[in-house]
């Protein structure tokens, strides 16, 4: 042991004081005292004939000596062969730093921003909610009690642990519960990402993006309504394009309605992309229900509201004329980096 503790102390000695000639004196100290053959590895070597009372203290001995030449390793890569620092000539000060490559924003974020900007601009906050919802406020308080065949419009994630909870299939969720918190009058949207159990395909995924819209106050109309979105599709896709209504049905609205534009491409005279009728669908509309507006506890008799929902796949879609919804979310820069220069 004590022969032992004689020769680390040497051998820091001659860490400590080191120095060579070689044309390069860390790979010749690496050799000595680093390496497979080297010192340190000899001395571990000896641990074995070290009684067992003292191996724990040898083991922190030789373990320190181990940092010792590990740090001197370190100086000596830093230093050339006349001991001077290498740092000096590498580092050039003067040198344009390395370009950062700019990312660019994924389309469905750039039409978010920009439906979400073009509300704004009417006095419509935005508000968001959880992802992993209850039923009352995915369903119940929407106006479709239990077993009612409207469920089916949207086939449900449930959450296998608790089939309480769902992946909420629209961000209507939200609308319940701001409507919840009791305060009047409410101009909100909701932007988020939605789940439904649909084959994937060029046209559906099991999830997409909504911006949902809720407006309630006293006197509100299907006047309201329209002028909303009319405003909406004129900064959204410019000033010549028509907007048209059609009758249509969801339970947590009365009268509903599909809002249709004239379509982007052909202009109204009919091609491949509105099947050579004019117009595409954009999104769902309504007044809303009294029944959801009692179920939030909003008195339906002095208050009247609207709402609306869209998906944001289908908006980037007809904006930027592309074909797959698959492409948002397979990662593929070839599609992602044309958006570099959108904003
Ligand atoms: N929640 C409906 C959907 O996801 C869209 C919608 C919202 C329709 C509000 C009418 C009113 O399909």
């Amino acid at each position: 042991m004590d022969d032992l503790l004689k020769l680390v102390e040497n051998s820091k000695e001659e860490i400590k004081s080191f120095s060579s000639t070689d044309k390069n004196p860390a790979e010749a100290f690496r050799i000595r005292f680093l390496g497979t053959k080297g010192l340190i590895k000899s001395l571990m070597g000896e641990m074995k004939n070290i009684s067992a009372e003292n191996r724990k203290q040898m083991g922190l001995v030789l373990n320190d000596l181990k940092l010792l030449a590990e740090k001197k390793h370190e100086e000596l890569v830093m230093m050339n062969a006349n001991g001077q620092p290498l740092i000096d000539k590498a580092l050039d000060l003067t040198l344009p730093g390395d370009a950062l490559p700019l990312g660019s924003r994924h389309p469905i974020s750039i039409v978010r921003n920009r439906i979400v900007s073009i509300f704004q601009r009417l006095g419509f906050g935005v508000a968001e909610g959880p992802e992993i919802e209850d039923d009352w406020h995915n369903f119940t308080a929407l106006n479709l009690p239990e077993n009612h065949p409207a469920r089916d419009m949207q086939d449900t994630f449930y959450v296998s642990q608790n089939p309480a909870w769902m992946l909420r299939t629209h961000t209507s969720n939200v609308q319940v519960r701001e409507m919840e918190k009791g305060k009047l009058p409410i101009r909100i949207i909701c932007p988020g990402r939605v789940y439904r159990n649909e084959t994937i395909s060029a046209r559906a995924h099991c999830f997409f993006h909504q911006v949902e819209g809720l407006y309630i106050a006293n006197n509100v109309s299907f006047a309201d309504l329209k002028q909303t979105l009319y405003f909406f599709v004129n900064a959204m896709f410019g000033e010549k394009i028509k907007i048209r209504f059609r009758p249509s049905y969801f339970p947590f609205t009365e009268p509903s309605a599909e809002m249709d534009i004239s379509c982007l491409i052909c202009g109204g005279e009919g091609c491949s992309v509105c099947k050579h009728t004019g117009w595409v669908e954009i999104l769902g509309c309504g007044m809303v229900h009294p029944n959801v507006l009692e179920n939030c506890r909003i008195d339906s008799s002095q208050y009247s509201g609207f709402a609306f929902g869209m998906g944001i796949e289908r908006i980037t879609m007809l904006k930027y004329q592309i074909k797959d919804l698959r492409l948002f979310s397979e990662n593929d820069l070839r599609f992602l980096k044309q958006f570099i220069s959108a904003v």
